[in-house]
Formats: structure tokens, sequence, C-alpha cells
């Protein structure tokens, strides 16, 4: 897991990923320009030559980013299948929750493992994964042929269209706010949280539903995450 990687030659960013896309800095849209991303107001964002867009500006930079060391240790970790079952379960939830051809965000992205294990499992699906450093964003852009990547603070407003999303991970990075997870998504699409063992992350928030790569606690939570999306909106649910 997950399967699929990006082919030779493939432009970026695709169409589908410009119909999701806001300027940052005012309320048009983006188009292709020169090697970057340019609005109506002429704002231009960088394309990397990773495949990335930036659309980061100056002050908005996160000192949350991981480095580059943090993100080679995370992919070789991630790599060698420790967290394989999570992957799995989110696939899974995916196909429940979400249609083949979604549009999935992922807040804190990484390296994009556990959004390519969704768009695995949805075969029209298209990812954004969004993440504030640029050596986690090098490693998204590839991650899968269907996944995108851009660079963002996820605490501020998202620069994608009201709406324009199905389903909004949010695994093991800071929760974004529900907010501008809401405003994406819109009032009933779900979003998941899924944040590391109390001994490691102390602020696990109690009210949450709990996973542990258990079948009989993967199937609780996820009918605690139906339940919760059937009356209110985006859900999270977090490993104890
Ligand atoms: C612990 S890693 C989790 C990455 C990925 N979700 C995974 O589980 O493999 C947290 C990620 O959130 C990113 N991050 C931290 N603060 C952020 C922010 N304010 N906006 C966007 N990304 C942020 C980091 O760069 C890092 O890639």
């Amino acid at each position: 897991m997950p399967t699929t990687h990006p082919g030779p030659g493939r432009r970026r960013p695709s169409d589908r990923l410009l119909t999701v896309l806001t300027c940052p800095l005012c309320p048009s849209g983006l188009e292709r320009a020169d090697g970057a991303l340019r609005c109506a107001g002429r704002h231009t964002f960088d394309i990397a030559r990773h495949g990335y867009v930036s659309l980061l500006t100056g002050h908005r930079r996160a000192a949350s980013a991981d480095s580059a060391a943090m993100v080679r240790c995370r992919a070789s970790f991630l790599r060698a299948g420790h967290y394989d079952p999570l992957a799995r379960a989110l696939a899974r939830l995916a196909t429940e929750l979400a249609p083949p051809d979604a549009v999935v965000l992922d807040a804190g992205a990484g390296t994009g493992h556990y959004l390519a294990s969704v768009l695995d499992a949805l075969p029209g699906a298209m990812g954004l994964g969004l993440d504030s450093s640029a050596h986690a964003l090098r490693a998204a852009a590839r991650a899968h042929a269907r996944g995108e990547a851009a660079g963002w603070d996820v605490w501020q407003p998202w620069p994608v269209r009201s709406g324009s999303a199905h389903l909004v991970l949010n695994v093991f990075a800071r929760p974004a706010t529900g907010r501008s997870s809401t405003a994406s998504c819109g009032p009933t699409a779900p979003c998941s949280s899924s944040r590391p063992a109390a001994g490691i992350c102390t602020n696990c928030a109690a009210p949450w539903g709990c996973w542990r790569s258990t079948p009989g606690r993967r199937s609780a939570c996820a009918g605690r995450w139906r339940t919760a999306l059937g009356t209110s909106g985006p859900s999270r649910w977090t490993t104890p």
C-alpha cells in the first residue's frame, strides 16, 4: 500500500484540480501561466519542479512543518508497513463514505501515504494533499497518479472552493479547524482524524471515537463515524 504512482511526463496541476483550488488572496479561480498558477487579480503561485503548487505566502508559513529528516523517517517507517492496517481501514471507510469519483482533501498530508491508499480504493477520485513542509510536498506530489499537492497552512482558511470536496482526511496531523473542513466539503461530508497513541500524544480528545488495529474496534469506529455523519456533518476519530 499504496499501489499507484504517476506516469512519466504527467502534467501538473490537473484540470480537475483547477476546478477545486481558489486564489488564497482573493476569491478568484486559478489558471496555469508560465510554470505557475495565476488568478484574475494576477496573484501568482509557483508550481515546483517536484509537481506541487506553493500557495503559501510569506507571512503564512507554519513553524510546525516537518523537516527533511522527519519526512525521511516517516517515509521509511510507512514503507515498512507498520501502519498498513490504518491505511486499509481509511481506504475501506472512504469507499463507504465517498463516491468513486470523489474529491479527497488531506490536511497535513505528509508524504501522501494515506491519501494514496484512499485514491487506490476510489478509482475515479482526485486527491489534494495540503501541507506546509516542502519536503513532505515533494513526496506527496509523487505519491499517486491522481494525487496532487499544495503548500498551505491548514490553520488558515483553505484555498479550495466551498463544497468542492467529498471527503477530508486529517491523519496524525494537527486537526484542521472544523470551519475550514466544513466549508470545503459542505455540511455533510465526512472527516477523519487519526492521532497517535496516548503515550505519544497526550492531548487525544476524549469525546472522539476510538480506533485500534483490530477488526472489532475498526468496525465500532466505522459505526460511530457513520452515525455522526448522519446527524452533524464532519466527525473525527482518534487512536487512543
Ligand atoms: C505527523 S505528520 C503526519 C503526516 C501524514 N498525515 C501521515 O500520517 O503520514 C504532520 C504533517 O503535518 C504538517 N503540518 C504541520 N503543521 C501544519 C500546518 N499548519 N499546515 C499544514 N501542514 C502542517 C507537517 O509538515 C507534517 O507533514
